[in-house]
């Protein structure tokens, strides 16, 4: 079916999970700014009173980790404020570091629960309102953890990587119906989410010594991380805004890429990881190619 490309309304209503605080907080200023409106939803929304009375504002209780039916009706009640959602932002999320040997299954389950299956859930109903009407923007939060996978932090890496081909696949599925999907692949941002209480560091009782070294210099590297990020939270949110809204910095470019790369570190992150899997390919080429069945038709490649 070929794209429509609705305009989107002058007011967009945005629907935005995490917002109690951090970059999901931030979307409430810099969506109002702009004049739209935004279901501000959070697992505590008491975080949120400040704009309880804002008329274009709707407080919404939301756990991404919620079930299917309880996701619907959460966004039922979403489409009660305005009658649409213009903007969905799947913000939540939290890390959690661990190294492979140590992993609990479970405490990885609801990584992934709120990181991956959570977003996947949610964004699977608003697009049931988003396709018949053949317009909507949809944003994830990626990060360079996405991108490579460092000692000690692969539960966190490993649900922004698989959000990162699920959401490759989305943007492919639905470009047709004239619905934007964005993956904002963020460096690393001055929010609390390196804070005491926020980043989960798991070992379990019986901790494996040699692994010790590997744990502390992550755990270090994150304490010393935290409050001296160098990406700016709120510059991030505006870009996303205007990404959105096809404003500022990004005004009068319409084809906008799937990846919107936040951060000078993201870029030399992606940059390193790009060079080096080209340079592997250079250098391997021969051994791979000479795994092809001799004589085989050429199929459609992916691409
Ligand atoms: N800051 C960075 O450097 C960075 C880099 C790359 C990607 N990101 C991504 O950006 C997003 C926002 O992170 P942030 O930096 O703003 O961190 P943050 O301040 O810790 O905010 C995370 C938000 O997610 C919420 N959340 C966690 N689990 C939830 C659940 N089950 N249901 C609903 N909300 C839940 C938290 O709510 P509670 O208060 O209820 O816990 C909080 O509001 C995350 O997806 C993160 O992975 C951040």
């Amino acid at each position: 079916m070929a794209s429509t490309d609705n305009p989107l309304p002058s007011q967009l209503t945005w629907m935005v999970t995490g917002c109690s605080s951090g970059l999901g907080k931030l979307f409430i200023p810099a969506v109002l700014e702009r004049g739209d409106r935004i279901i501000a939803t959070a697992r505590k929304i008491d975080s949120l009173r400040e704009f309880a009375d804002h008329r274009d504002v709707r407080l919404l209780q939301l756990d991404v980790t919620a079930s299917e039916a309880e996701i619907r009706r959460k966004v039922t009640e979403a489409l009660s404020f305005s009658g649409r959602i213009d903007v969905l932002v799947n913000n939540a999320g939290y890390v959690m570091s661990s190294v492979w040997e140590e992993i609990q299954m479970e405490s990885l389950q609801h990584q992934f629960e709120t990181n991956v299956f959570g977003p996947m859930r949610l964004t699977q109903v608003v697009l049931k309102h988003m396709r018949p009407r053949r317009s909507g923007s949809i944003l994830f939060m990626s990060s360079i953890a996405g991108w490579l996978g460092v000692a000690g932090g692969g539960p966190y890496s490993a649900s922004k990587f698989a959000l990162e081909g699920a959401v490759e696949s989305l943007h492919e599925e639905v470009k047709q119906f004239g619905i934007k999907v964005h993956l904002l692949v963020l460096g690393q941002f001055r929010t609390n989410i390196l804070g005491d209480g926020r980043s989960k560091f798991t070992r379990p009782a019986d901790s494996l010594a040699d692994y010790d070294t590997v744990v502390e210099t992550l755990r270090t590297r994150q304490q010393q991380t935290n409050g001296k990020q160098p990406g700016c939270p709120k510059r991030a949110v505006e870009l996303a805004r205007d990404v959105v809204r096809q404003e500022g910095s990004v005004l009068g470019k319409t084809e906008l890429p799937l990846r919107i790369f936040m951060g000078s570190d993201a870029i030399a992150t992606v940059r390193t990881k790009c060079r080096s899997t080209l340079a592997i390919l250079e250098k391997y080429e021969a051994i791979a190619t000479a795994t092809d069945i001799p004589g085989a038709d050429p199929v459609q490649q992916y691409s």
